[in-house]
């Protein structure tokens, strides 16, 4: 495992009082601006009877799904993150990673009518996870992953996937660890969507509602 892989699945660890924190307080400027309601609206519109969050954190998505009557499952690398989504009521999550779940496939079985990864891909090698919610989508079911979008997050520098650092101190919360994270070009992420054989049948670029700026970019994929 890389020395950057290794730093951001601990951050999960060691930050997960705090991320839990900012989540449930709405201290993310972003996802009260639009990233959340844009997710939940996909989801919804997908009309699915069950769901796999994977990388569902705290488990806000899953909760507000299962608020819908949608049967949900989720997984997440971090164990403090899953104890935070159980203690909170949030059915059926495991303490998983992306790596467990390719190799476990009776692990969250399914298949699912959606399967969904809300800003978890945060690793160079997204084509364990992709590989691993594939295996999990029905047949004519989706596959939706909401991200960072590369022409907000590239900032002054040059245009190039790579990893990067977030130290959270936008939050108004104190995180024990920054987090390297694996920052990706569109054509990368369109790359990484055709090797993993996926089908992507749309994308969405949710803006924010003031300044018009793209908040996250949105990938709505198919398995066949
Ligand atoms: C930015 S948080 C997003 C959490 C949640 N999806 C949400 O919308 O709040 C990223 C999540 O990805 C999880 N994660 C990172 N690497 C992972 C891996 N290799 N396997 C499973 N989960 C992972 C982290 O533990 C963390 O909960």
């Amino acid at each position: 495992m890389s020395t950057e892989r290794q730093a951001m699945v601990r951050s999960w660890t060691t930050n997960a009082d705090a991320w839990t924190a900012v989540v449930r307080d709405g201290l993310i400027p972003s996802r009260r601006a639009g990233t959340d309601a844009a997710i939940l609206a996909a989801v919804r519109a997908c009309g699915p009877r069950t769901v796999l969050d994977v990388g569902c954190g705290e488990g806000w998505l899953l909760r507000a799904l299962a608020a819908d009557g949608i049967t949900v499952t989720g997984t997440d690398v971090s164990p403090e993150l899953v104890r935070a989504a159980a203690a909170a009521g949030t059915p059926d999550v495991h303490a998983a990673s992306y790596g467990d779940l390719l190799h476990a496939p009776a692990l969250a079985r399914g298949p699912f009518d959606v399967v969904v990864c809300n800003f978890a891909l945060l690793d160079d090698d997204v084509q364990t996870p992709l590989a691993a919610m594939r295996a999990r989508t029905a047949e004519h079911g989706a596959l939706l992953v909401q991200t960072v979008h590369p022409w907000a997050a590239h900032g002054d520098g040059a245009y190039r996937s790579g990893w990067r650092t977030e130290t959270f101190d936008s939050f108004g919360r104190s995180f024990a660890e920054s987090m390297p994270w694996y920052y990706r070009t569109m054509s990368s992420w369109l790359a990484e969507i055709t090797r993993a054989n996926l089908r992507l049948v749309h994308i969405d670029e949710p803006l924010h509602p003031e300044t018009g700026r793209p908040l996250s970019l949105l990938l709505h994929c198919t398995i066949a």
